[in-house]
């Protein structure tokens, strides 16, 4: 209980910036994956401040790499050469699969995809952009213009013009009914009928699994089917992998991994958890589309020296300890736990998500009608019996998000699913 902080919060920020939990939580230091708040109360952390304390809070590693860099530069920018910039853009090139890659810098997702979507309007010409109905992909001016999440999209002006395609949910909507290949069957007849009535498109942007929409996705396939249509008219794909980057879910090191076995998208995009909570995003793409602005951009934040350290320390030790392989086995037991005590709770609609990236929605018994309300009651009670999850979906904010570090032990998966389970039976 912090009062006073949160009376001075509400005076000076925006009411728009909203706050988890009746009595707001000022979370003050963390370990592992486990954080304090101001009255010395401990928490299993099942969010990672919004899946961006990627490998642990406090990883010795990354801390000691920001502190040592702190002590010799913070940030030059890049009008200079940047050492650890280069040798983090060499280690993503490299992993993201993409030929010929070039790796661009932002402070966040939302300019990670801000300048995707710079790049493929001015590489096709095109101010035309696809998207996924129930997206989310940043919160500027052009970001909002492709959100397809009412709930998080104050405006519809937009330098876009947005088409919004089937697929991104399959438990809801007008397909959710047909088995896999059917549902992919008929998302692609809407996408080829969309692009029958349309000047030609510059992209398809889409999350492989949507975050703020409630961990929802498409069949296995999706965007690679999606992906044959879009090359017969030149269209780019673009993967937003702010969430599903780095190995969260589990089978794959990217989310697209789940689509096109046979070949990466043209621009992938990341943020979050690489700078292990320093602001870390950015964009890759062939050099053919990278370089196709004929003017200078900059972003004058991206890629200081000092976030570059952590992400470079922060992507060592993921690979290292193989934290990919351990968000498949612990979030493979985490989400069978989460299933078995879902059965008892006639709230709960669906379990769904893979590795450490797992939603779990709840709706009123028996119909398909959002229940905010029990989802806010199972936010507190989580918190009362010591476990922080988030909050999200498109169809009313009734989807309980579960995205650990993903270092998390086994033993801590059975500790939060306990917890989540009583929580979960109180509503
Ligand atoms: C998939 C996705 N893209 C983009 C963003 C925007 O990232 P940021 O908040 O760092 O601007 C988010 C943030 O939640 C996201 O989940």
């Amino acid at each position: 209980m912090t009062p006073d902080l949160f009376a001075r919060h509400r005076a000076v920020l925006p009411d728009w910036l909203a706050l988890y939990y009746e009595d707001p939580l000022e979370i003050t230091h963390g370990d592992g994956r486990h954080v304090w708040d101001a009255e010395g109360n401990k928490y299993l952390d099942f969010f990672g401040g919004i899946l961006t304390t990627m490998t642990a809070h406090a990883l010795p590693e990354v801390t000691k790499a920001v502190a040592e860099q702190a002590g010799r530069i913070v940030h030059s920018s890049t009008l200079y050469l940047n050492r650890p910039m280069v040798e983090l853009a060499e280690r993503v090139a490299q992993l993201s699969g993409i030929p010929d890659a070039r790796v661009f810098f932002t402070t966040s997702g939302t300019e990670a995809n801000d300048t995707a979507l710079l790049l493929a309007t001015a590489h096709r010409r095109s101010n035309t952009v696809l998207a996924m109905r129930n997206s989310y992909h940043g919160r500027s001016f052009s970001a909002v213009g492709i959100t397809g999440n009412r709930g998080w999209s104050p405006t519809s002006l937009s330098p876009l013009q947005t088409l919004y395609v089937h697929g991104g949910v399959r438990t809801r909507g007008p397909y959710a009914d047909l088995d896999d290949r059917d549902f992919i069957d008929a998302c692609v007849a809407d996408l080829k009928d969309l692009l029958g009535h349309t000047r030609a498109p510059a992209a398809l942007i889409a999350e492989p699994v949507q975050g703020v929409g409630g961990f929802t996705s498409p069949p296995d396939g999706l965007y690679a089917a999606f992906r044959e249509v879009l090359h017969e008219h030149g269209i780019l794909w673009i993967a937003d992998e702010v969430q599903t980057g780095w190995g969260r879910t589990g089978e794959h090191f990217w989310g697209w991994q789940a689509h096109a076995r046979s070949g990466p998208p043209d621009i992938v995009t990341f943020a979050k958890g690489i700078g292990n909570g320093m602001s870390v995003g950015g964009v890759i793409a062939r050099a053919e589309i990278m370089n196709c602005l004929d003017a200078n951009s900059i972003s004058t934040f991206g890629g200081t020296q000092v976030t570059m350290a952590a992400g470079l320390a922060n992507l060592t030790y993921l690979l290292e300890h193989d934290l990919q392989g351990n968000a498949r086995r612990v979030g493979g037991l985490l989400i069978e736990r989460l299933r078995a005590a879902a059965a008892q709770v006639p709230h709960v609609r669906e379990v769904r998500g893979r590795g450490l990236m797992i939603g779990v929605e709840l709706t009123r018994p028996g119909t398909d009608e959002a229940a905010p309300e029990a989802a806010a009651t199972v936010l507190e009670e989580a918190r009362a019996g010591g476990l922080l999850v988030g909050k999200g979906g498109g169809h009313g904010t009734s989807v309980l998000r579960v995205a650990p570090p993903m270092s998390l032990t086994v033993a801590e998966a059975e500790e939060g699913a306990a917890i989540l389970e009583r929580a979960l039976r109180s509503i």
